[in-house]
């Protein structure tokens, strides 16, 4: 749930709004910031006298300033003028909408003056700012309610500042259905539940195909099936088609999803504490799946394929066990040393099949799929890993536009050995040391000869607490804007 209600239009301030403007690094009064001293008698630089130097970061609220209708005032700190992006005006955005969230008022009203596209993007800040998971709050005290339930944003040309908004509205839908997605418990949200929901979006003018698990044993799937068997949940495969280039018929790109709708471990379980945040093994397929909405509703000039492999990891008399041989659908057998290391196995055969039917241009995959990811990089950066340097460059320049780290990581050729085993074409695990490259080493195994690249996002796929005014505590999201991003800079007609 995000707030749907954005508007853009003159400046009101009426009662039960909370107003926020600028200062620039000084601290330099914006001119909105100006206007408001002027009219409150000196309240805005009396404010801004004290410690607040208009740094990025830094605010200061006014309750009830004489001589103005509005509730609240907020100077928001954006650091030097000359340095004022569309990076920094989302920012603001959202860290006015965080900090005045739960202010009573109803209205936020964004007089930034600044062009159109940075009213847009300071719009976009403050809807990501404002997604929130309570579907299920029965008790929550109203005071605990978030009370702004509109934003607007004082534009001096609405009809640019409208249109610039639309395709980041869109984005913002995108993130806001990842979101939705991660946060549901996996008792509400396995594998069909995640599928009807996907299949709902063919409104979007999506094309959406669902395979179970006959079908997918027909195509010999013994990798992906394997995973899903000790769990009363049917697993499933579901192919998201986005037609959107003049030529229908134009090779795509491909985005494939890790969606383990719960990770137990399986036969080699995990301990107890913590194993409810695997809920959230799912969250690359969450953002393949928002990335589609992001596009469709966008209506992106390229052809776009996604690709979910969805499964739940349960430990039964029917589960995998350890020392079990499989056989994928590329045709290689893979001992399963440890059924935890289950979401390579899922991607062996969702990869497999994307190249196979839709040839694409390249294929990046997206996979919580490392506890070493987390260990390396901590939890502001996702691992890189590519074939191709064109691919990992365009996937590194879109992650620094939108703000979602990444970090390229080696696929050193020496390591690859390490996945050999005596009975069959490989193991499952490659050991400690590496644990995320060994991972992506057994994925490239099943790419076959096109660029490709996988994105390790157990790192940054959830966060509690969030340093970040743009993501609330819990799913981030990660990954929808930056796949956007990738397609509209690279692949759009
Ligand atoms: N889903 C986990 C990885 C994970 C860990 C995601 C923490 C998010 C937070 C994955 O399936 C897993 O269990 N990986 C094992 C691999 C090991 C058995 C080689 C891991 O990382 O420990
Ligand atoms: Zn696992
Ligand atoms: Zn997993």
């Amino acid at each position: 749930m995000q707030i749907e209600f954005v508007e853009f239009g003159p400046a009101a301030g009426e009662a039960l709004t909370a107003i926020a403007v600028l200062v620039f690094e000084g601290p330099v009064l914006s001119e909105a910031a100006e206007a408001l001293d002027q009219q409150t008698g000196g309240a805005v630089s009396r404010a801004a006298a004290g410690r607040f130097r208009g740094a990025k970061g830094q605010a200061v609220e006014l309750v009830a300033p004489a001589n103005l209708h509005a509730s609240h005032l907020m100077l928001v700190g954006v650091g030097p003028q000359a340095d004022f992006d569309g990076a920094a005006a989302e920012a603001a955005g959202a860290e006015a909408f965080k900090a005045l969230k739960l202010s009573g008022a109803t209205t936020l009203e964004l007089r930034f003056n600044a062009a159109p596209d940075l009213l847009a993007r300071a719009a976009f800040g403050a809807r990501l700012a404002s997604y929130r998971f309570d579907k299920y709050l029965t008790k929550e005290k109203p005071e605990k309610k978030p009370s702004i339930a509109a934003v607007r944003v004082a534009s001096a040309d609405v009809k640019a500042a409208k249109a610039a908004f639309a395709p980041l509205a869109a984005v913002a839908d995108g993130v806001s259905f990842t979101r939705d997605l991660v946060s549901e418990p996996a008792n509400l949200l396995y594998p069909e539940e995640f599928a009807r929901r996907v299949k709902a979006l063919e409104t979007l003018g999506l094309e959406i195909e669902v395979l179970g698990e006959a079908e997918m044993a027909r195509l010999g799937m013994g990798s992906l099936l394997g995973v899903g068997q000790g769990s009363r949940r049917e697993s499933q495969l579901v192919v998201i088609q986005w037609k959107g280039a003049k030529d229908k018929q134009a090779q795509p790109v491909a985005f494939v999803g890790k969606g383990v709708c719960f990770d137990t471990g399986g036969i080699s379980i995990k301990p107890a504490e913590g194993m409810e945040d695997m809920k959230w093994d799912m969250a690359g397929a969450g953002a393949v799946a928002g990335l589609m909405v992001a596009l469709a509703t966008r209506k992106a000039k390229a052809n776009v394929v996604g690709v979910l492999g969805l499964v739940e990891n349960m430990p039964d008399g029917n589960a995998q066990r350890p020392g079990d041989i499989v056989t994928s659908m590329s045709g290689q057998t893979i001992e399963v040393i440890n059924t935890d290391a289950e979401g390579r196995l899922v991607l062996a055969d969702a990869l497999w099949y994307c190249q196979d039917r839709f040839k694409p241009k390249f294929m990046v995959d997206l996979a919580t799929l490392t506890g070493a990811i987390i260990i390396s990089l901590g939890n502001d950066y996702a691992g890189l890993f590519s074939n191709d340097d064109d691919l990992a460059n365009g996937l590194l320049e879109a992650s620094a536009a939108e703000g979602e780290n990444l970090w390229r990581m080696p696929l050193p050729p020496q390591y690859d050995r390490m996945l050999d085993t005596l009975a069959a074409d490989m193991k499952n695990i490659g050991g400690r040391p590496g644990g995320s490259i060994t991972a992506a080493l057994f994925i490239q195994r099943f790419v076959n000869g096109l660029p490709w690249a996988h994105l390790d996002i157990a790192s940054t796929a959830w966060k509690k607490p969030s340093t970040n005014a743009v993501i609330p505590d819990g799913a981030t999201g990660f990954g929808v804007r930056l796949l956007n991003r990738l397609v509209a800079e690279n692949y759009e007609d």
